[in-house]
């Protein structure tokens, strides 16, 4: 505060809210050139849809069009829009055409806000909600903003759900008479930010199946952010909405427009099964903006309209495989796996979910990460990815945002660092 300022006395949120390390990780990689990021989740801007945006822009400023996209739209976002998301969810693998409604849609300013405002108009401050463990780091903030509580669900190394566990968890959640608290479970499930995994049918039945056995019909809110970037194939499971064994269940299902076309337009939405919150969303939002930048969604609209979408996403799947196996290769040619490193190598979306031995330290504060921004290179440490603040070992890495020949000298330097870090601990394979 300056020191002509006023004090204010703030709201709980004002008092507690502090500044996401998202805001910071994108600071700092679009302020300095010299530090390569492999911490912050960007698109890459050569992937980025220049043409077809321009196009479009160009022929929605025109003029004249019944639906002016230079003007405030409905508050749920444009019904062509809605109704064309809807059409092409429909047609990804094991979906059923009916799951995707668009009177059960709404578009928002990305999946960030549709995960806001879902989870505003379903918690209170002390509330529960159940995520994967690791989860994406930016929602587990946002929780805790709003004085809610993440609780990790237990997972395997590499954050593949164990359903006894999710079991045995809600069992000691009614125990400690929390069991009203738990207000939702998040999922993100198709090529995971963190840990870059997609849930297989199984273990999404598997989740449904220990809800119900323990009684816990809670909304369940799937983050489908990266199910459209997917490298050979997409991810076979069908979304929760789709599923039966979801039917008693409150969903809401997000995706977005951002990272398989234009992060930029920042357009996502969410298709809520549920019509008492889809309404209280709606007018949580409603208050907030009374509706998404209209003309990022008419030119989206358009595109898919075009039927240029899917070409769209053709050409950057091959995009991000490519960048994706080349922070793969780099990484193992710099010898990570011989200093004891694990990862799996993505199927799809940007992200690399390491684990280095156990007992490593690669949290922000640590010798390590210190080492790695001395040395110009940023990760994510996978502390911020845990609902329960352990997962020191692990770090998220992103092959989105930078350059080929970036990507290899960024690897090289974290690959440095790894072998600094076996040496002072005398680690080595294992
Ligand atoms: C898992 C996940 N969900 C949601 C989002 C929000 O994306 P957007 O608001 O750009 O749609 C992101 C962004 O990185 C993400 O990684």
């Amino acid at each position: 505060m300056a020191s002509s300022e006023t004090a204010l006395s703030f709201s709980r949120l004002g008092r507690e809210i502090a500044s996401p390390v998202i805001v910071d990780l994108m600071a700092r990689a679009l302020a300095n050139s010299d530090l390569l990021s492999l911490a912050a989740g960007f698109t890459d801007n050569v992937a980025l849809p220049r043409g077809l945006v321009g196009r479009f822009a160009a022929e929605l400023t025109q003029g004249g069009l019944d639906d002016e996209p230079l003007q405030y739209g409905q508050n749920q976002g444009r019904s062509r829009l809605r109704e064309l998301s809807c059409q092409y969810l429909a047609a990804q693998p094991g979906e059923c055409a009916e799951a995707f409604d668009p009177a059960a849609m709404f578009i928002s300013n990305g999946s960030q806000q549709a995960l806001y405002l879902a989870v505003q108009a379903l918690c209170d401050p002390g509330d529960i909600v159940l995520v994967e463990e690791p989860s994406y780091f930016v929602c587990l903030e946002m929780l805790r903003g709003l004085g809610l509580r993440p609780i990790g669900i237990p997972c395997e190394g590499d954050g593949a759900i164990q359903a006894d566990g999710l079991a045995e968890l809600l069992r000691e959640l009614d125990s400690a008479g929390e069991r009203s608290k738990v207000k939702a479970i998040y999922l993100v499930s198709y090529f995971c930010n963190p840990s870059s995994r997609s849930l297989s049918l199984g273990e999404k039945r598997a989740i449904a199946r220990v809800l119900l056995d323990v009684g816990y019909e809670i909304p369940v809110i799937e983050d489908a952010a990266y199910r459209e970037l997917y490298f050979d194939a997409p991810h076979p499971a069908p979304s929760i909405l789709s599923m039966p064994e979801f039917a008693p269940f409150p969903k809401l299902y997000l995706g977005t427009y951002t990272k398989p076309f234009a992060t930029g337009l920042k357009i996502g939405y969410g298709c809520c099964t549920h019509s008492e919150w889809l309404e209280k969303i709606l007018c949580i939002k409603g208050h907030q903006d009374f509706g998404s930048a209209h003309f990022s969604q008419a030119i989206i609209e358009r595109v898919l309209d075009a039927g240029l979408f899917q070409d769209h996403l053709a050409f950057i799947q091959k995009h991000y495989a490519e960048k994706a196996f080349v922070l793969d290769h780099a990484l193992r040619e710099g010898g990570l796996r011989e200093v004891g490193w694990k990862w799996h190598q993505p199927a799809g979306g940007l992200i690399f979910w390491l684990r280095a031995p156990e007992g490593s330290d690669l949290r922000m504060e640590s010798v390590f990460c210190k080492g790695c921004i001395e040395q110009g290179v940023l990760y994510v440490p996978g502390e911020l990815c845990s609902a329960s603040g352990g997962l020191w070992h692990c770090a998220r890495l992103s092959s989105g945002a930078l350059p080929p020949n970036k990507l290899r000298e960024a690897a090289g330097r974290f690959v440095a660092q790894a072998g600094v870090l076996a040496q002072s601990s005398g680690s080595s394979g294992s």
